[in-house]
């Protein structure tokens, strides 16, 4: 899309944000019948996608507006149950694109398949025998999936280590094997598998041991996405808050997170709620990404804070994120769900590198979104105007009603279903 600055679209009915929608993205009848008039997902490919299926479950779709990455405009689809999550991440980015925007990097897209190895007579010798058979096991694996070298990926590399050297116990000595696979646009876990599957018998053969586990690592610490944002103090402003002060307050804040697990959770599950929704409106496997974020957020001995805060030379804030982020943009669910196609279409990017980025740069956004607003009125005023939305819906609410009940039940200070439900019961006399 030309824009991602649509003023007033939280003001609009979804009727009119899907004609403003129209208008700057072209949308076909095909879509809208998908984002609201029937199930996007028919459940006869439902029932292709899963086993004992039922039905199917929607999720909202939001947009998150004003994101402009390495000076290109992204409308970020954004699938969550959560209240204040798009409008924080779509107010962020408006603040960071009159900073200038995210600038973003990643590395190759290299993911990891593991083979385990037990009960040789002698590990080292088996180390040993699997690096000089390097070229004929990846060869192996290549010839396994084919298609991925013609798209210019496929196994790279190998290494070897051996866990557990001289323990006692049979169980806990083993050879792991690590084969290095360019997955090129895709997520890749079923290539992987079927390479390292496919080896398994060649290793066992080399090694003269037994092979036991062949699966992909989601700890992708070799596909990483990183973004950056560098923020002047006077943008920050807000309320009775200098710039300075909320500079100051959000890098207290993550130092809070980096110092001390029990609020690092908190802290990352806030990145989370940005990098989750767009994994799951994209078909990717949010699973893999968040276990695989999690341990990144780890790797230095000590479970801490996914982003960086901290003050620059020119009094600026800056603000980094780099994880592993395994997702594709073919493959899997990416093109078989009719909106997932739809949200990789409207977020326009080329590349699963594209879309891994974009991926963190959110993440970034929402993270401040909440230390910003951790570190001056709170989240609970934010919060709870939307709160009393679902608390409305949860009572009774429909239509026009919703925000009449909700607008009282603040007013009131009481965001209870029960006392919407007295509101509703007095609405409906
Ligand atoms: C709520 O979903 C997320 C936050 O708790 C994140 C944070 O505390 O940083 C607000």
């Amino acid at each position: 899309m030309d824009t991602s600055r649509i003023p007033g679209f939280y003001n609009m009915t979804v009727q009119e944000r899907l004609e403003v929608l129209s208008r700057l993205h072209g949308l076909q009848d095909e879509d809208i019948e998908n984002l609201i008039i029937d199930s996007s997902l028919d459940v006869g490919t439902a029932d292709k996608m899963i086993e004992n299926v039922i039905g199917t479950f929607e999720l909202p779709l939001g947009l998150g507006l004003n994101f402009l990455i390495n000076g290109k405009e992204y409308v970020i689809p954004m699938a969550i149950e959560e209240a204040s999550v798009v409008a924080s991440a779509s107010h962020i980015a408006k603040i960071v694109r009159n900073a200038g925007g995210f600038t973003t990097e990643s590395t190759e897209r290299v993911m990891i398949g593991q083979i385990q190895v037990v009960g040789c007579s002698d590990f080292i010798l088996a180390k040993e025998e699997i690096l000089q058979n390097k070229s004929v096991l990846l060869e192996a694996a290549n010839n396994a999936y084919p298609s991925i070298v013609s798209r210019g990926g496929g196994a790279e590399d190998l290494d070897v280590r051996i866990l557990n050297e001289g323990s006692d116990s049979v169980y806990s000595q083993m050879l792991i094997i690590h084969l290095y696979i360019n997955t090129c646009d895709a997520m890749g876990a079923n290539m992987i598998n079927t390479m390292v599957e496919s080896i398994a018998p060649l290793v066992e053969e080399i090694t003269k041991g037994k092979v036991y586990l062949r699966i992909l690592s989601n700890y992708a610490d070799r596909c990483l996405a990183k973004a950056r944002c560098v923020i002047s103090p006077e943008l920050l402003q807000t309320g009775d808050f200098s710039g300075e002060e909320v500079r100051d307050g959000v890098i207290h804040a993550y130092q809070f997170a980096a110092s001390d697990p029990y609020r690092a959770v908190t802290h990352n599950k806030g990145i989370m709620n940005g990098i989750d929704p767009i994994v799951i409106a994209t078909g990717n496997d949010w699973r893999a990404v968040e276990a695989g974020a999690h341990a990144y957020a780890a790797r230095n001995g000590q479970y801490s804070s996914m982003t960086n805060w901290f003050k620059d030379e020119n009094g600026n804030l800056v603000g980094e994120l780099e994880l592993p982020m395994s997702v594709g943009t073919v493959g899997g669910a990416t093109r078989v769900h009719p909106l997932a196609k739809f949200s990789l279409d409207l977020l326009g990017v080329k590349s699963a590198k594209e879309l891994a980025e974009v991926i963190v740069a959110v993440g970034l956004a929402q993270n401040l979104g909440a230390l910003k607003a951790l570190a001056t009125d709170g989240i609970q005023k934010g919060h709870m105007a939307l709160h009393s939305r679902s608390v409305a819906i949860a009572a009774g609410a429909t239509g026009e009603m919703i925000d009449i009940i909700a607008q009282e039940l603040i007013k009131e200070k009481q965001i209870r279903v029960g006392k919407a439900k007295e509101l509703v019961e007095q609405y409906k006399k």
